[in-house]
């Protein structure tokens, strides 16, 4: 993460030089929302030249106490800086809010910041590219109070030139990946990782259950047990992914024939008075995989039941 805000000396734009010549780079925040104003806030704090347009105006005010330029009109917003970061609902209303000013946007650079699916990005960049506009897409991994953070990873993929132009600038929201430049991979990374974080909320919030069926107060089980047993577990991970990369998936140290013989979990949930169904599809695929005969494989082996198939 880079806390310097680049300075662009080719960039002429208002009269804010530095010393050496150079002025730090403009940027414009489409969407105040919880998100987008604490883009723009961590922007204006970094010491950038902040312009910021929402629909509901009344949201600009503390920002604009900040030093942020308030823009009334969103053409103005626009006109102001060679960067734009949009971040509002859905791709539906960046399109709504970006439709009528679409002449507007040729020559700059559109980083958006809204949630979306990797055919939204893909739409979105092809509708840029013929406003005559450079598209890097992007999913911030992390919620509002994070951002500024090392923590808040933020995911861009598109247009690289786009990416190497504004990296730094980026780099002062948290630490940025680029995956590169199809602009569906950053929200489809997006996605992959949050189904990762839900799979764990879901085993934890089963664990607590059963564990809290004896009394167990569900904070002293999840720092004294469950957390340093997940990351023991955690360490297994890439071991299970270099199976999956090679194909080769035999169990070395247990087998899914010995993990599913028994729902035990499922099994003891039930008596103990506890719904086993956040963990019962899991199980589900483990046993089938273990009838179709690759019960001497390792549980990455799952994978084969649900992913898409390579064309071969
Ligand atoms: N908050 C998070 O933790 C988080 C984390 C990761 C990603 N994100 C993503 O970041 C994006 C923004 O999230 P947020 O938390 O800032 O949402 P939010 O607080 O609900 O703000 C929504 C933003 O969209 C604007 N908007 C909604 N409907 C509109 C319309 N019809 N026309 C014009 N503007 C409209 C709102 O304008 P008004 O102020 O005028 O209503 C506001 O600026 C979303 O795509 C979200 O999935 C959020």
């Amino acid at each position: 993460m880079n806390t310097n805000p680049k300075r662009f000396s080719n960039v002429n734009h208002h009269d804010d030089a530095q010393s050496d010549g150079s002025i730090l780079a403009p940027v414009t925040v489409i969407g105040l929302g919880a998100m987008g104003s604490k883009l723009a806030r961590t922007f204006v704090n970094s010491g950038y030249d902040t312009t910021v347009w929402n629909r509901t105006p009344e949201k600009a005010a503390e920002l604009v106490g900040l030093g942020a330029s308030g823009a009334t009109e969103i053409a103005d917003a626009i006109a102001a800086s060679p960067l734009v970061i949009v971040c509002v609902l859905d791709y539906d209303v960046a399109r709504h809010i970006l439709e009528p000013i679409g002449d507007k946007l040729s020559g700059k650079v559109v980083v958006n910041l809204t949630n979306g699916t990797p055919e939204q990005a893909r739409n979105m960049e092809t509708w840029m590219s013929s406003l005559g506009a450079d598209y890097l897409d992007g999913g911030i991994m992390a919620v509002p109070s994070l951002i500024a953070t090392p923590h808040a990873v933020i995911l861009y993929s598109g247009s690289e030139t786009a990416y190497g132009t504004y990296e730094q600038v980026l780099d002062s929201l948290g630490t940025s990946h680029y995956l590169g430049p199809d602009p569906a991979l950053a929200p489809l990374n997006d996605l992959a990782l949050l189904s990762g974080m839900y799979g764990m909320f879901g085993g934890f919030i089963h664990a607590v259950a059963l564990a809290g069926t004896e009394g167990a107060k569900a904070s002293d089980f999840t720092t004294s047990l469950l957390m340093p047993f997940l990351q023991a577990m955690m360490s297994t991970l890439p071991e299970m992914a270099k199976q999956i990369d090679t194909g080769d998936y035999s169990a070395k140290d247990a087998s899914l024939a010995m993990q599913a013989a028994h729902d035990t979990i499922g099994e003891v949930s039930r008596v103990q008075g506890v719904s086993a169904e956040t963990f019962a599809p899991i199980f589900e695929l483990m046993k089938r995989r273990v009838e179709e005969g690759y019960g001497g494989d390792d549980f990455a082996s799952v994978i084969e039941l649900i992913r898409k198939r390579r064309s071969s």
